[in-house]
């Protein structure tokens, strides 16, 4: 059994770091991206557990000056904030949805990489990642524009069917997805959801 806390360095935490991204969590977010062509040049993007920053400065390159990333996290990003970035050092379950700032019209892509902090009690920790998911896919109810898009890290465990069906009445396009970068024994699983309903629908 892995320990909860321990962190193994494969390839990927080497090749983070050669390209200079603060974790190895950047390629599940690249490999998502390569699938489902998420972002363009422009896009006002929502990361959500956004430290240390990997997926931050992913997605800030990929929307160019142009675009502007808000990033939101208990703890603090482990390097500077890119020029097209802001960063609100807050806890999502107590944050005002006013302080994001959304932009007119709402965000194109709303972005949760959160995960609790893993006690490894399996169903402790799946629920705790169901409430993290559940809060973010509340916030993208609110703040995601129509067809933009919506993607949430999950710990699959007993809550995950609701989870799936409730991000299934929102969204044209759903897939779960689990990265080959994601560690082979971990739970975790990305749920990709594609072109947000018009709230009515
Ligand atoms: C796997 S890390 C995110 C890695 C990040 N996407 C990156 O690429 O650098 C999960 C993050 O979720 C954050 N998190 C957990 N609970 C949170 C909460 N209630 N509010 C905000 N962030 C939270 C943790 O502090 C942690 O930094």
């Amino acid at each position: 059994m892995t320990h909860p806390g321990r962190k193994v360095k494969d390839h990927y935490f080497y090749q983070a770091k050669r390209e200079g991204f603060p974790a190895r969590s950047v390629y599940k977010l690249k490999e998502i991206d390569q699938r489902h062509r998420l972002f363009k040049p422009g896009d006002a993007v929502l990361d959500l557990g956004a430290s240390p920053g990997s997926w931050l400065l992913f997605a800030s390159q990929a929307v160019g000056p142009r675009g502007k990333v808000t990033g939101v996290d208990l703890k603090p990003l482990s390097g500077p904030v890119p020029a097209n970035a802001r960063f609100i050092l807050a806890d999502i379950f107590t944050l005002g949805l006013e302080d994001l700032g959304p932009p007119t019209g709402g965000f194109d892509i709303v972005l949760s990489d959160m995960a609790p902090q893993t006690t490894g009690i399996k169903i402790t920790d799946a629920t705790r990642s169901y409430e993290l998911a559940h809060t973010a896919l509340m916030v993208a109810l609110k703040h995601l524009k129509e067809g933009g898009h919506f993607v949430a890290k999950i710990f699959q465990g007993p809550d995950f069917p609701n989870f799936l069906a409730e991000v299934k009445k929102a969204y044209r396009t759903v897939k779960a997805f689990k990265p080959d970068s994601t560690r082979r024994e971990s739970k975790e699983v990305f749920v990709v959801a594609l072109d947000k309903k018009r709230l009515s629908e």
